[in-house]
């Protein structure tokens, strides 16, 4: 005997219904005025009621804090954000609380009444995960860096009274200085890279002179610029622009260091600007081996190098375009680079004008708070 399509349609129906019970995921069922109709089994679960406790109950109970203030602010929400979830506090039967991820989809019936099914998440494994790494970063920054910087005060102090010792001593302390100085540098950069990612950039916005800014950035580098026997020429004018200047100066300074570091011996490394109606364009161009076409985007990715030696051979540890990347996208400005292998490369990146009337009032408003 064959199945109807009505059979059919019950026999999904049903598969379907299994399948909302089977799920991992808490799926709440509420009528317009936010009353539970039917919850899965993750919410029992998950919450420590039974399903008949629920039923009838206003979903809101689940929640520490409710941030829609009824139903209409709900669905509002839920239009202007169809995809995503926010973190939220649950409240179990206990009275304990566990964090979780709630997204809410509307649901037409039959009835024309609108159902809102409320999905509820437990996130308490990822949130544990997310206080170790801030645990982790805040050991790293600490216990880490405060010995660190110890050793470097100590290893100054001894190379400063070093001239009666022996060659060969001098040179292990400078190894020493040199070693310590690195690896503050990669504690720093790992810091950085941390808060690129988690957003919590906060760029402190100042006026400045982009020639001044590039001429501090050649002071930071010449030793090294020298020492590689490569020539650094920069653009001068006039041009103020208004940005975090400690950010946009690291930005620079890694570009620069990057050019020394691939440019052959001799050559030469252009820093330029061209003001453009809505934003400044900085470019560093150099004479050195070039970067291939399919690397040019990975290597602003954190721990990227074109080559595997350039970590050793280089000194370097692939997160300096990583952080230029983020720091210059907390601006609003891009960064990219022009290069081709054997030719040199042109790593550029943008500053967004600013309107000076709203910065002023910005700095306006920061003064009367302090
Ligand atoms: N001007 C350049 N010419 C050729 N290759 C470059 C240039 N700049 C960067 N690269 C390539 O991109 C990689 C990543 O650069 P990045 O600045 O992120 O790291 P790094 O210089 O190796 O280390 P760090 O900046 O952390 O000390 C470099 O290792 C190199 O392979
Ligand atoms: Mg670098």
């Amino acid at each position: 005997m064959s199945t109807t399509p009505e059979q059919k349609l019950l026999l999904a129906q049903k598969r379907f219904g299994n399948l909302i019970r089977a799920i991992p995921v808490g799926v709440v069922m509420v009528n317009p005025d936010g009353i539970i109709e039917a919850v899965n089994p993750a919410i029992v679960k998950m919450f420590g009621y039974s399903e008949r406790e629920l039923a009838g109950l206003d979903f809101r109970m689940l929640l520490q804090t409710v941030p829609w203030a009824d139903e209409a602010e709900l669905l509002a929400w839920h239009n202007s954000n169809p995809e995503k979830a926010i973190e939220l506090r649950g409240v179990k039967k206990s009275g304990g609380s566990l964090p979780v991820d709630v997204s809410v989809s509307q649901l037409d019936n039959e009835s024309r009444r609108q159902l809102l099914l409320i999905m509820m998440q437990d996130v308490s494994e990822r949130v544990k995960i997310e206080k170790m790494k801030q645990e982790f970063f805040d050991m790293v920054s600490h216990d880490m860096r405060t010995p660190l910087c110890s050793i470097s005060l100590l290893v100054d102090m001894l190379q400063e009274n070093a001239s009666d010792l022996p060659d060969d001593t001098r040179e292990e302390i400078k190894k020493i200085g040199n070693n310590s100085k690195h690896v503050t540098r990669l504690i720093n950069d790992l810091l950085d890279i941390e808060k690129v990612e988690a957003g919590e950039i906060k760029l402190i916005y100042g006026l400045f002179s982009l020639s001044e800014m590039i001429m501090n950035a050649i002071d930071v580098v010449q030793a090294q610029a020298t020492k590689r026997k490569v020539n650094l020429v920069a653009a001068s004018s006039e041009l103020i622009v208004c940005a975090d200047q400690d950010r946009v100066l690291r930005v620079l300074i890694n570009l620069i260091s990057n050019a020394i570091k691939f440019s052959p011996k001799g050559g030469k490394i252009e820093i330029s600007f061209v003001d453009q109606p809505d934003e400044t364009i900085v470019s560093v161009k150099d004479e050195g081996r070039g970067i291939p076409s399919n690397m040019q985007e990975l290597v602003f990715e954190r721990f990227k190098q074109v080559e595997a030696a350039d970590a050793t051979s280089k000194g370097g540890s692939g997160l300096g375009l990583a952080i230029c990347k983020g720091f210059i996208e907390a601006h609003g400005g891009r960064i990219g680079v022009e290069s081709a292998v054997g030719q040199g490369s042109k790593f550029w990146f943008s500053i967004p004008h600013r309107d000076i009337s709203e910065f002023a009032a910005e700095q306006s408003g920061a003064n009367a708070e302090e």
